[in-house]
């Protein structure tokens, strides 16, 4: 089987546990004063890694609920998220995905994000273009920031008030007069593939971790978009914040965003 149909078939399976919890109680804990785990968070991480363990043995599996601290740059990795937008699972809202994303040397070269409550499947493979289900995908042609639908997300260090918490409110700030809305949907995995989708028109947010944005960044870049830090430089898992946009509205979204 094509490596890229071994990850779309565990991301699937993955999704019938995720999909048993959605329906059912949920044990949470809280990992920090507002960001959450569920016992389903850890079943379907364990499920991912056993599986890609199998096919993918010369990769090394970055995964949120088991990270062990040992870096993100790896010769070969895959980093998985079981479930991004478990507030969302908790609450027994639809948005959120499984999202697993291939890197070899720094570059990503296979991802699959899939939600499976709505049955939506992305993937992207690095020459071979990023699809939702079978269709392939292109950003939007917005070329105007007014006329432009943005997503973002809102860093768990906001409770802490600090200075992640006042970049959020200064950006919004700064942003809101100059777009047609924001969106906060509570899945960064999707943000990006509803970027690549050309439902929205760009996205930005600090403190992600690689595992968030593993997947998206190349269904984003298999569908013509940008991806940068905060600088306008490439992008790096290490890099504070990540901007991603059809490219067209980027350089005057980073305006609005400052350097942090
Ligand atoms: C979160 C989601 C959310 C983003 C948070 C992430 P999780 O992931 O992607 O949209 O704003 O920063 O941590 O915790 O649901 O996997
Ligand atoms: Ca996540
Ligand atoms: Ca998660």
């Amino acid at each position: 089987m094509k490596k890229i149909n071994i990850l779309k078939s565990i991301a699937k399976e993955a999704g019938e546990i995720v999909k048993e919890g959605y329906n059912t109680h949920k044990n949470i804990t809280h990992k920090g004063v507002v960001d959450l785990v569920t016992d389903y968070d850890i079943r379907t991480e364990k499920f991912i890694i056993n599986a890609l363990q199998k096919e993918f043995a010369e990769y090394i599996i970055i995964g949120e609920e088991s990270y062990l601290k040992q870096g993100y740059s790896h010769k070969k990795a895959i980093y998985i998220d079981p479930i991004d937008g478990t507030t969302n699972f908790v609450h027994g809202l639809p948005h959120l995905a499984i999202s697993i994303g291939l890197w070899e040397d720094g570059e990503a070269l296979m991802a699959v994000v899939y939600n499976p409550i709505l049955d939506e499947l992305y993937y992207a493979i690095k020459g071979e273009g990023a699809y939702y289900n079978e269709t392939r995908l292109c950003v939007s042609t917005q070329k105007n920031l007014q006329q432009s639908l943005i997503a973002t997300g809102f860093p768990y260090a906001k409770v802490d008030q600090g200075i992640e918490y006042h970049w959020v409110i200064d950006s919004l700030t700064s942003l809101l007069p100059h777009i047609r809305d924001i969106r906060r949907l509570g899945a960064a995995a999707l943000d990006l593939c509803y970027l690549a989708h050309g439902k929205t028109d760009a996205f930005y947010e600090i403190d992600l971790k690689p595992w968030d944005v593993a997947g998206g960044i190349l269904i984003v870049l298999e569908a013509q978009g940008k991806i940068s830090n905060l600088l306008d430089k490439p992008f790096c898992f290490e890099d504070k914040g990540i901007v991603a946009s059809n490219g067209l509205v980027h350089s005057q979204l980073l305006e609005h965003l400052k350097v942090i």
